[in-house]
């Protein structure tokens, strides 16, 4: 269960909204291209005090001649990620990945719908990427909610992927007011089961209520899961969750080894 831990330097770490930061990292090219979904563990080097690992989804990846630069956005939260806000370039980092399993790519599919909550949107942006590399004539509908405007992030890339943008916002400060499921759901009769596939992250109550929005459907829906997590790399068992097996009994699961990334109809949302 033991993995690589890359020694990068900290390129860029900025704040592009409120309490919400890029953090761009160079890395040995030998870290390997991430696949949409998939998550790093970061953690400062050498910090005397204790400071766990933390997750975070890739953003964006760009291989160099004998580098890469992995990007990441994160918002600050606690302890973790004030230290973090905190780093300038040139500082040294430790990260730990690609790791987890990423999003299934159905080649089939030619709407895809991604829905995004909050920091939500860092997965999704990553995968949007891909899709239009891999999938040039897929049509890209995101969907991005958050509490107000502050909270929007990354719109400006998703344009430049050729994603068809439905933003929403709890009070109504920019787009749509409402919750993004809400706005989703308005819309649902507008797709087809057998030539969409959804994807969403964001908060537990979001993808639950997602998962109640295509019950009895036959929409494809992977979901990617954002449990408090302390090892990362499947050895503690501290971001175990529910699971229905074949059976339908039910079972435990690691967020971090099995997942990040489910079949929403995989998960008991409690
Ligand atoms: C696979 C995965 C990918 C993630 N990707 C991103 C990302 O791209 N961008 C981003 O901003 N965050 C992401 N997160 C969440 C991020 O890891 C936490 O926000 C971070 O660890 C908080 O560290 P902290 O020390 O600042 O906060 P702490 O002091 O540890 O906690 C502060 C507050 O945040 C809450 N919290 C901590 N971790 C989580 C979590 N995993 N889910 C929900 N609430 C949490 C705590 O309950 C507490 O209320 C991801 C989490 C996972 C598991
Ligand atoms: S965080 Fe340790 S097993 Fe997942």
């Amino acid at each position: 269960m033991t993995k690589n831990i890359y020694i990068g330097e900290i390129l860029k770490n900025e704040e592009v909204a409120q309490d919400v930061f890029q953090i761009n990292v160079a890395l040995h090219a030998a870290f390997g291209k991430p696949q949409p979904g998939q998550f790093v563990m970061l953690r400062i080097s050498g910090l005397s005090e204790p400071f766990l690992s933390r997750p975070f989804s890739v953003y964006s990846f760009a291989l160099k001649k004998n580098s890469c630069e992995v990007g990441l956005i994160y918002r600050v939260v606690g302890k973790g990620t004030r230290i973090l806000a905190g780093l300038i370039r040139g500082t040294q980092v430790e990260i730990i990945g690609p790791l987890g399993r990423g999003f299934e790519i159905l080649r089939d599919k030619e709407n895809i719908v991604l829905v995004a909550g909050g920091m939500g949107v860092a997965p999704l942006s990553f995968l949007a990427q891909n899709l239009r590399t891999y999938l040039p004539s897929s049509r890209i509908y995101f969907y991005l909610g958050a509490q107000n405007a502050a909270g929007i992030i990354g719109v400006e890339g998703l344009e430049k992927s050729s994603c068809s943008m439905s933003l929403c916002t709890d009070d109504g400060s920019i787009g749509k007011k409402g919750l993004v499921t809400q706005v989703f759901q308005e819309q649902i009769k507008s797709f087809s089961p057998d030539s969409t596939v959804i994807y969403a992250c964001g908060p537990k109550e979001m993808l639950k209520g997602l998962a109640k929005i295509i019950r009895g459907t036959e929409f494809a829906c992977q979901v990617s899961l954002e449990e408090r997590m302390a090892c990362g790399v499947g050895a503690c068992l501290g971001c175990a969750v529910a699971v229905k097996n074949k059976k339908s009994s039910v079972t435990y699961k690691r967020v971090c080894a099995d997942g990040p990334v489910f079949n929403i109809r995989e998960i008991v949302w409690k």
